[in-house]
């Protein structure tokens, strides 16, 4: 596995790749990977000859209250995770390559009106700041696909849109989430629950499954369903910031006819904020 940190040395790669006529596969990550990164490199494997990984944690996505500073950082531990997953290059570039004038100085990409719903309205700027970024690493790597986890659904349909709307010559790929054996979602900030906390992660998951099984039995989404979901999981120790049914294509708000459906919550356990969601599919 090769490992570039400039623009320039990917560059030569990326030609030296394109030559010999490989198909070629992205995957951006902030690092600290788990069995959730390898799944989503497995899938780029699927789609390509050669697969790319990205570390950049990126301090645009960060709210000032947020974890920028102590967001963990395993460089070491990832890249030997990345060559055994048959990556082929890892790109980690510093700040100067990814924002070149600077942070504060950077153009922006922001996707209208999904970026200011659901986890954009409890953290203003942060979809701003994935567009932004997703955006400059997609034109520095020129990948044919780049694929990213269901998990983060809201960043999924948000860059899916940035990149349509951009007419960014790249296929975007979503992988369904990757659970521990309870259920809990993976996610590196999994690591700063207490055992007490950890215990009581995947209840966030099981409320969701509950909620999507009595709507699928009533056949209909009542406007209460996610306010019931969210005196639910207040009830087991949450402080959840939304519970909401939505389309899947576009997370506008569901009417009669919609069928394709998604609930997505965020809840905090103690000082952490845990994501999830679940697709489902109602017949008639
Ligand atoms: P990060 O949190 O490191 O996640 C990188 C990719 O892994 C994202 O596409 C995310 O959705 C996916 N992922 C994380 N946990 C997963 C799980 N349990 N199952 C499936 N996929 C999972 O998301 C980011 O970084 C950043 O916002 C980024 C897109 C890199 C832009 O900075």
């Amino acid at each position: 596995m090769i490992t570039v940190d400039s623009g320039v040395g990917l560059k030569e790669h990326m030609a030296r790749m394109r030559s010999s006529g490989k198909r070629i596969a992205f995957v951006p990550t902030m690092g600290n990977l788990h069995a959730g990164h390898i799944r989503l490199m497995q899938e780029a494997r699927r789609h390509a000859q050669a697969v790319i990984a990205s570390i950049y944690v990126n301090p645009l996505q960060f709210g000032q209250n947020e974890d920028f500073s102590s967001y963990p950082r395993t460089p070491a531990h990832d890249k030997v995770t990345l060559l055994s997953a048959g990556v082929n290059l890892l790109f980690m570039p510093t700040d100067s390559v990814v924002y070149p004038r600077g942070v504060a100085a950077q153009t922006f990409v922001e996707v209208p009106d999904l970026s200011d719903d659901l986890c954009g309205a409890f953290r203003p700027g942060h979809f701003r700041g994935v567009a932004t970024v997703v955006n400059r690493l997609l034109n520095l790597v020129t990948p044919d696909v780049a694929v990213f986890g269901k998990k983060d659904y809201q960043q999924w349909q948000i860059i899916r849109l940035m990149t349509a709307d951009l007419g960014l010559p790249v296929e975007i790929i979503g992988v369904d989430t990757v659970r521990e054996p309870d259920g809990l979602a993976i996610s590196s900030r999994n690591n700063y629950l207490t055992p007490a906390e950890r215990k009581l992660a995947p209840q966030l998951y099981e409320t969701l499954c509950s909620l999507r099984d009595r709507i699928v039995k009533n056949g209909e989404i009542t406007d209460e369903a996610g306010a019931d979901a969210m005196i639910e999981l207040k009830g087991c120790g949450f402080r959840p910031d939304y519970v909401s049914v939505r389309r899947q294509d576009d997370l506008g708000k569901p009417n009669l006819n919609d069928r394709r459906l998604v609930i997505l919550a965020a809840a905090w356990l103690g000082g952490t904020r845990l994501i999830d969601n679940v697709e489902f599919e109602l017949m008639k």
